[in-house]
């Protein structure tokens, strides 16, 4: 036996829904008992994923407003799409592409049997457009509707591994991926993304305890912002890296005798609260110590910026690692799990890797695609939570929604 969920994400600027079958388990009435899920392989049958960035870039962040019109716009485009390649819908009987948020051509329950939906943390106008569109097929197709906790989304992303088909199998120790058994507890989960900077200790329950967080900016907000500093677009991580990239090169080409001029080398800018005795983190200095820097200059010229990104990036992962590898030996953590759209940035995922090698403890990235905003994750943890009883009224966005249970 198995069961299909429709996943929707809309919590920020991506657009995504995915449908996934899921067999095994313990299969029990979804929304019933309140035990995890037990195992279960996962079959990705569709996903969709629209990025509004283009947009939000001349703003050089997420405009909320922007978002909510857009998600209204994609999300009954994606569903049609979605539907058709998991449903692969014989040709001759089509799906017209509504224009807007009707309805309509949503009458008939193609076979979904529970909607899981992103309900926080985020951007509230956007996450209601998500919920309001998954309250109305609920209703039309008289099925449960799953809350899912974006950064819940987050930590379950690296489940997916290879391809179609992905499976978990938690025995209150260990959760394998797959067959093989690695994911073991103590587990630390960092997520680091456009809005969250946090250090979670997770249980072998799965239950969650924030143990740091940012005090104010997140990581991929100081990536954004000094990106905007530097004059590149949104999202700014991206191009962060690749001119950090492109420093890199030159240092080791330099080294070889290939190349003459100035490298910056001394450039230096501060690692805020890596000796603090918590593990909170700051970034707002670090993107201050960009901007006067910048300002000090009188032309912001490539090589500049290549030096600025390279000491930027640095400095960031310096502070993540530091801190990570201070929590892991305080809780003697066993599994670290990285997610975010941060997670992508291959400097501080080898920085990472390094660390946790010397300290033994296995590391779990997402893998490509998946540590960007998507539906996938938000159905893996929608079903894996789809066991535990639902509060009444707790399907409401709810922008600042925190991680523990
Ligand atoms: O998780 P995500 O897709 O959305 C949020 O929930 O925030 O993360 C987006 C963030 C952006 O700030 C973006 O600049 C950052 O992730 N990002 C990166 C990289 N790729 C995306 N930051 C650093 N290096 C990257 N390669
Ligand atoms: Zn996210």
């Amino acid at each position: 036996m198995s069961k299909i969920i429709l996943a929707i994400e809309t919590s920020c600027d991506d657009t995504g829904i995915a449908i996934l079958k899921i067999s095994g388990g313990k299969q029990k009435p979804l929304l019933r008992s309140s035990s995890f899920a037990g195992q279960a392989t996962f079959t990705l049958l569709a996903n969709e994923l629209s990025s509004q960035a283009h947009l939000h870039s001349p703003y050089g962040g997420v405009f909320p407003n922007l978002a909510k019109r857009e998600h209204t716009k994609n999300l009954p485009i994606l569903l049609t799409r979605a539907i058709k390649t998991a449903f692969k819908l014989p040709q001759g009987r089509t799906l017209k592409v509504p224009q807007g948020p009707t309805f309509s051509q949503f009458e008939k329950n193609p076979g979904i049997d529970a909607i899981a939906v992103t309900i926080g943390p985020g951007l509230e106008p956007a996450l209601w457009t998500g919920i309001v569109f998954t309250k109305e097929l609920g209703k039309k197709w008289s099925v449960p509707i799953i809350p899912v906790n974006h950064m819940e989304g987050h930590i379950f992303s690296v489940f997916k591994k290879n391809g179609k088909k992905f499976s978990t199998r938690p025995n209150g120790r260990d959760i394998s991926v797959g067959r093989v058994p690695n994911f073991q507890f103590p587990a630390l989960s960092l997520l680091i993304s456009g809005g969250h900077t946090e250090l979670v200790l997770i249980d072998k329950k799965m239950s969650y305890k924030i143990i740091g967080e940012t005090r104010d900016d997140a990581v991929g907000e100081a990536f954004d912002k000094v990106a905007r500093i530097l004059g590149l677009p949104y999202p700014g991580g991206p191009h962060i890296a690749r001119l950090a990239k492109q420093k890199r090169k030159s240092l080791q080409g330099r080294t070889l005798g290939i190349q003459k001029g100035p490298t910056f080398s001394r450039l230096s800018f501060p690692r805020p609260m890596i000796y603090s005795k918590d593990f909170d983190f700051s970034f707002s200095g670090l993107k201050t110590a960009v901007l006067y820097f910048s300002q000090k200059q009188k032309v912001l010229t490539d090589k500049i910026k290549c030096a600025i990104s390279k000491e930027f990036q640095d400095a960031v992962t310096d502070v993540l690692v530091y801190k990570t590898n201070k929590a892991i030996i305080k809780y003697k953590i066993k599994t670290l799990i990285v997610g975010g759209g941060v997670s992508a940035n291959k400097n501080i995922k080898k920085a990472l890797t390094k660390m946790t090698k010397m300290q033994k403890v296995k590391i779990f990235f997402p893998e490509k695609n998946m540590a960007m905003d998507n539906a996938i994750m938000i159905g893996v943890a929608g079903y894996l939570r789809s066991f535990e009883k639902i509060k009444k009224g707790k399907l409401r966005a709810i922008g600042n929604l925190r991680l523990h249970k």
